[in-house]
């Protein structure tokens, strides 16, 4: 039996449907290369097709023997989300909806849930535990709250069982398979940096000096993408074996500032980077730590990229490899 990974060619879904190839699981991607890449496919068995699209959801349903989905497959900028939240609506939870239904129809009953750390809003303790009150500042987090809600109303009506991963700040590239993060446009920040260190962009904007931080610059928790990864086969895993429905965040439990991460990268790379200060970014909490606890113990899985310096380092050789990413975008 195989595992639909419905944005698969995009930044984590590509590391995940790697990371399950490697585990032996057989894998299919499908994907509407709206925001994914070609190249980023791993994996032998690609399908072009939108979340949005039923009628092909089943005939993929009925043409293979699918045991799980997974779901990357959305719009991820918490920026944009507050400019354009229709849109945001539209593709993340219509989308989700209609791959629910397909899956309702077809009978299949197990799914992993691309979720964000931006479910929380404004934390009211750091590290933010997967308890606490989700109260999202951005349409995005909001898109994102909203699909887990349908997931629990879909288990108890369907039976669907689900795990929805709260991912904190994903960063970095796969050291094995040449792959990594190329958005269009850009907007994360590790990214941005690296493009400013090789030249391709000008003028680094932080947003926001006057958050409740002691630097006074956003802080992050950044996980390595293939530790996203190696969770989504481990909750696979968990979800054969317990066949119940969970949440949990996943993240490295250490938060950097927007102003500390620069200065890692000026590190890593050996080249000053210069930026300057701009105003807040509408939609950014000050401060996302993540309490992943849960995930370690439920789901016996460990960070293997623990310092941000590794993160960087992987991020930095790949973008250095791939400077236009994957040259796909004209
Ligand atoms: N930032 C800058 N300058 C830039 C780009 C970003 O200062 O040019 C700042 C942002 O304002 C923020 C921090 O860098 O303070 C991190 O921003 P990113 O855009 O890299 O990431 P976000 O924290 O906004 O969001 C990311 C993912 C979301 C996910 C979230 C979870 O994009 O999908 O992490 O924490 F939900």
């Amino acid at each position: 039996m195989a595992v639909l990974i419905c944005g698969g060619a995009g930044y984590i879904g590509s590391h995940t449907a790697a990371c399950l190839m490697d585990a032996g699981e057989d894998v299919i991607v499908y994907d509407s290369f709206i925001k994914g890449h070609k190249k980023a496919v791993m994996v032998s068995r690609l399908i072009q097709g939108d979340i949005h699209d039923e009628a092909k959801l089943l005939e993929v349903f009925a043409d293979n023997d699918i045991e799980a989905v997974m779901n990357f497959a959305a719009f991820i900028e918490a920026g944009e989300s507050m400019k354009d939240p229709l849109r945001y609506y539209e593709n993340n939870v219509s989308g989700s909806i209609c791959l629910i239904k397909a899956m309702q129809k077809a009978g299949i009953d197990k799914l992993i849930f691309s979720s964000t750390a931006a479910v929380y809003g404004i934390p009211k303790h750091i590290p933010v535990c997967e308890d606490d009150p989700t109260e999202p500042v951005n349409a995005y987090g909001q898109t994102k709250l909203a699909v887990e809600k349908m997931l629990m109303w879909a288990d108890s009506a369907y039976n669907i069982k689900y795990t929805a991963l709260r991912y904190f700040n994903a960063a970095g590239a796969h050291e094995k398979y040449d792959i990594g993060e190329d958005h269009h446009p850009e907007t994360h920040l590790i990214p941005i940096i690296l493009q400013n260190v090789l030249g391709q962009r000008e003028g680094l904007k932080i947003f926001g000096d006057d958050y409740n931080t002691p630097d006074g610059t956003c802080i992050r928790d950044y996980i390595h993408v293939c530790d996203l990864a190696e969770a989504h086969y481990k909750a696979l895993l968990r979800l054969r074996k317990t066949k119940e429905s969970a949440v949990y965040n996943l993240g490295n439990g250490r938060g950097f500032s927007n102003k500390q991460i620069v200065d890692t990268v000026s590190e890593v790379t050996g080249i000053k980077v210069e930026y300057e200060m701009a105003g807040r970014r509408a939609g950014d909490p000050d401060i996302l730590i993540a309490g992943a606890e849960k995930a370690k113990n439920e789901l016996s899985w460990e960070p293997e990229y623990k310092d941000v310096q590794r993160i960087i380092a992987s991020a930095w050789k790949w973008h250095k490899n791939n400077p236009k990413g994957y040259d796909d975008r004209f």
